[in-house]
Order: C-alpha cells, then sequence, then structure tokens
C-alpha cells in the first residue's frame, strides 16, 4: 500500500521558475535571468564579519528570537527608515524572508482560513498559505494603457470574509515593481484594524527604489499593536541570497510565539551567519546605494532595448529589479521561456508562474552585469521581433 503524503502538498501548484531552471540546465551557455538575485557576490564586510565569528568560535545554538546585538541593530535600522521608534521587541530573526512568512502564517493560519494576495505575485507567496491548509484568495492588478499598474481596494476588500486572516501585500512588488501608495496603505489599514484582519508587508524590495530613498511602508504609519507583520530579508539589498537571513518586525505583543515557532521549525539562525548580517546592516548602507544605482543601469538596458521591439509591451518599474512584459501572441508563456532557452540562450521567468492573469507574459531579474544583461537583451529582440 502506498504512504500518503499530505493532500495539500499534493496539490501544490508547479514550481515554474524552478521548472525552467531545472529545464535550461541541459544547455549549454544560457544567461540566467529567472532567479531574483543579482550577479554581485556579498560585500566584503559581511564576509569578512561571518569568517571572524567563525574563527572565534562562535558555532553553537543561538537564542531563537536572534542575537540581541542583531536584534537591536535592526531595530535602529527600522527606527531610522521609519522616522519613529521601533523596538527591539518586535524584531525576529528568521532563516530568510521565506522563512519569515513561514513563521507569520504558521502564528495566524489554521486549515480552512484564507489569505487574500495582491496578484501578479511571487508564487512562494502564494505556496507558503497553500501548505497551511488555507486558501490564497488572489485580487488581481489591473495594469493600464500608460503601464501602470493599479490595484482596485474595493475588490481587494469584498475578497475578504469572515475566514480571512490575512493580507499580503508585496510591495515593492515581485514581478511588477509595483509600490503601494501611502494612503493606500493607510485605507489598508484602517479596513484591517476595523475587522481584526493581519496584514503581512513582504517589503524585502524596499531600498530598490528608483524614484526616491526608500518605498511607502506599513512601519511608517502602523502602532506597534497593530496587527501588522512586515517581512524583510538581508538577501536582496545587501546581495545575501545564499545566507538564508531575514527578520520578522510584528507587534511585541506575539514575540514569545514568533520565537516558539522559529525554535519547532530551525531554532534558530546560525551565530556566523547572523554576524554577516549584523555588519551588513551596520556598515553597508553605501552598497546599499551602489546596488540600487547598479539595478537601474540594468532597467535601462532592458527597457530600451525590448521597448524597441512591436510585439512586447514593457514599462520601466518604479523599484525592485525586474522586468515583467507582455508578448503579442503568446498564450503559453512556460512554452515561450522554453524557446528563449533553446533558441536564445536567455533564462527567463514564466508569467504563469505570478498568477494565472499573467499568462502570456515574462519575468527577468535585470540587476546583472550591463554587458550580459545587453547581450541577452539582444538575443531576445531577435527572437521576439
Ligand atoms: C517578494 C519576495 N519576498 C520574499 C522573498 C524571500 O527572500 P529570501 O527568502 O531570500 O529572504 C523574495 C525572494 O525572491 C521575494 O521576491
Amino acid at each position: 500500500m502506498k504512504a500518503p503524503i499530505r493532500s495539500t502538498v499534493a496539490a501544490l501548484r508547479p514550481q515554474g521558475i524552478s521548472d525552467i531552471s531545472i529545464y535550461g540546465a541541459q544547455f549549454d551557455g544560457v544567461i540566467p535571468l529567472w532567479y531574483g538575485e543579482s550577479d554581485l557576490p556579498t560585500p566584503e564586510i559581511p564576509r569578512r564579519a561571518l569568517i571572524e565569528s567563525l574563527n572565534k568560535g562562535e558555532t553553537f545554538y543561538q537564542a531563537e528570537s536572534g542575537r540581541d546585538e542583531l536584534r537591536d541593530a535592526i531595530a535602529a535600522y527600522d527606527s531610522g527608515l521609519h522616522g519613529r521608534e521601533i523596538k527591539a521587541d518586535r524584531i525576529t530573526v528568521t532563516a530568510s524572508g521565506m522563512t519569515a512568512l513561514h513563521v507569520a502564517l504558521q502564528t495566524i493560519c489554521d486549515s480552512g482560513d484564507n489569505v487574500v494576495l495582491v496578484t501578479p505575485v511571487w508564487p512562494n507567496a502564494d505556496g507558503a498559505v497553500a501548505i497551511m491548509g488555507a486558501e490564497p484568495r488572489r485580487v488581481a492588478m489591473d495594469y493600464g494603457d500608460d503601464g501602470l499598474w493599479r490595484l482596485d481596494l474595493d475588490r481587494l476588500f469584498d475578497a475578504c470574509d469572515d475566514r480571512t486572516r490575512a493580507l499580503f501585500i508585496n510591495s515593492p512588488n515581485n514581478p511588477t515593481g509595483w509600490m503601494c501608495s501611502a494612503a493606500e496603505q493607510q485605507a489598508i489599514l484602517d479596513f484591517t484594524r476595523q475587522r481584526g484582519i493581519w496584514v503581512i508587508a513582504d517589503e524585502v524590495y524596499k531600498r530598490i527604489v528608483y524614484d526616491r530613498a526608500t518605498s511607502p511602508s506599513f512601519l511608517d504609519i502602523c502602532e506597534s499593536e497593530d496587527a501588522v507583520f512586515a517581512v524583510n530579508s538581508f538577501s536582496k539589498s545587501w546581495a545575501m541570497t545564499g545566507w538564508r537571513l531575514g527578520w520578522l518586525t510584528a507587534p511585541p505583543s506575539v514575540f514569545k510565539t514568533l520565537g516558539s515557532i522559529v525554535q519547532l521549525t530551525n531554532s534558530n539562525s546560525p551565530a556566523f551567519v547572523q554576524a554577516g548580517g549584523l555588519a551588513a546592516i551596520q556598515h553597508c548602507e553605501p552598497f546599499v546605494h551602489e546596488f540600487r544605482d547598479y539595478c537601474a543601469v540594468g532597467r535601462d538596458i532592458v527597457c530600451d532595448v525590448l521597448g524597441r521591439v512591436n510585439r512586447i509591451r514593457i514599462s520601466p518599474p518604479q523599484a525592485a529589479f525586474y522586468a515583467f512584459f507582455a508578448i503579442e501572441g503568446e498564450t503559453d508563456s512556460m512554452a515561450l521561456a522554453q524557446r528563449l532557452v533553446r533558441e536564445a540562450g536567455v533564462g527567463v521567468a514564466p508569467g504563469i508562474s505570478f498568477g494565472d492573469d499573467s499568462e502570456g507574459w515574462l519575468r527577468l531579474c535585470f540587476a546583472q552585469e550591463p554587458e550580459l544583461l545587453r547581450t541577452a537583451m539582444d538575443r531576445i529582440a531577435a527572437m521576439l521581433r
């Protein structure tokens, strides 16, 4: 007799981004733009801090909520960025932004609950809700003729019912680069306060914004006991994707609960990884700015080359490091992504990964070395012309 696996797990949607990268691994010389990471290695300061920590023998179990010095540094960073005091009793260190999302969902979701997500959206958010046995309820944004994404707040609120536990808002957004405005965030916060619903604010791209210092954040407007989880990560702004380090900013009243969930998940993050994170947050602010400028160069190359291809509809994103574009006449984004691998030698993510409404779209990450990116764009343009 076959031993069963959980039905919720068996029913998970296919991981389109992993699938295309596995497909692409069969071919030589593919330029990989499918993942959400840049080609820059982590800056030297955190790398050195990790080595020093290891050499000091910091190889033991750590506090479940994170090292005090890192939580203090994150609290100071969050406070500075958001212009209001955010104390360390709101900070829980997690083994990535992905884990931060899991910890938040495990705190609030039972099987049969639902979480309303604004789409297009990073597929892991959808999957993390589904794996809880909860329903990811999707509300699609509109893409206007002016090339801007818009959120219909009435539709968002209408999607909520008495089993809704959270609104998941990823701003700046992966894949569109959309940013939820301060007024929209205030309306969402007011609604969730009234209805007793959490906001999960995924803000991992908030430092990668092209026309201002930082994106509007729920942490700019919420009080410490508001039901807001802000998900953050060292992965993006500090080029630390492989380190697996992130954090949750949450109300102090759930601090102990979050620690217990971390304890029952990975128990704690390694001391030496946290030492690297501490060095990054304290000493790598210049890198955050340089990295944003690096992304801006990539963004201009992509939009310039692809913008001249008649079949492609693209507009420069306001934030994050992705180009998300539609190709006229294409209805199967996975088949198209596979053709791009085979015929153009470029790896991009199929739009279908980001929601059913994104079929016929593609996403690529432009946080890459300019010359390589130019070569990749010329190849895509030649194939899709
Ligand atoms: C919107 C969004 N949130 C969270 C994450 C999680 O990042 P990590 O798990 O590397 O910290 C990602 C990674 O791609 C993302 O795109």
